[in-house]
């Protein structure tokens, strides 16, 4: 695992989309991992900047997101399908039938997991993966006690992550309590993983990941067993990192 010491989130958000945009021009057909959250947002408006000057196209360009809420329609503001249209597709030469997202309100969510997996398996691989990473650890959604072996399923969503995502609803409650999320072997099979981490809200958490044991308990700790990731870390994150 190799740390990327930034300065700040701008500088973090530059440095993701210059490594994004060189695997997008190095692979052919790339596929690649996407994720949700505060952290990524502006990995996306520069990309789409860079979009804007011709110095990428996504028309080549699959990509698999990590999760989706339980219950939210595509159209709903919070969902993530939703998110990821107003952050980046709709402001990108990307095509809609080459974007996958779980479909959290399909009827059989058990069979949306095996159909999503079964995507995955199709494209063949996922060539660059980006991860954000909760407080406590969760990747995508899997939330500590997660199997290390996981494939796309439902999860009932951690007290703490609730609270986390609260800041995008109108109350608490209003949080969905299930998400549909990638599991953790899927993502280990990416080839390449980018992990943004950025704030001092993530300070003790880039500590576990850095400093402390591989565990189940601590979902991102797996990251350390893959052969090509890459963290960038920003400053406020790094606060209570013993160097
Ligand atoms: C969310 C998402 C994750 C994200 C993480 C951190 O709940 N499901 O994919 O990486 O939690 O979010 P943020 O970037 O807003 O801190």
């Amino acid at each position: 695992m190799e740390f990327i010491k930034v300065n700040d989130y701008q500088d973090m958000s530059d440095k993701a989309c210059s490594l994004m945009i060189e695997a997008i021009n190095r692979v052919e057909n790339p596929v690649l991992g996407l994720a949700t959250g505060s952290t990524p947002e502006g990995l996306y408006q520069k990309l789409i900047e860079k979009y804007s000057e011709g110095k990428v196209s996504f028309k080549d360009v699959t990509t698999f997101n990590l999760d989706e809420y339980v219950g939210l329609k595509r159209e709903d503001v919070n969902s993530y399908y939703r998110y990821m249209k107003e952050k980046l597709f709709n402001h990108i030469d990307i095509e809609m039938e080459r974007v996958h997202l779980p479909n959290g309100t399909a009827d059989d969510l058990i069979a949306e997991c095996k159909n999503y997996d079964q995507k995955i398996q199709e494209a063949g691989r996922i060539d660059l993966q980006i991860l954000g990473m909760g407080i406590n650890g969760h990747i995508g959604f899997n939330e500590p006690g997660t199997p290390f072996s996981s494939r796309t399923h439902i999860v009932d969503l951690a007290a703490s992550t609730r609270e986390a995502n609260s800041r995008f609803f109108p109350t608490l409650e209003d949080v969905p309590r299930q998400a549909v999320t990638m599991g953790i072997a899927t993502i280990m099979e990416s080839k390449e993983i980018l992990l943004l981490v950025s704030g001092e809200q993530k300070a003790e958490a880039i500590a576990r990941l850095a400093e402390g044991e591989i565990s189940e308990d601590f979902p991102a700790s797996i990251l350390r067993n893959h052969p090509n990731v890459k963290v960038i870390v920003d400053e406020g994150a790094m606060i209570k990192l013993n160097e």
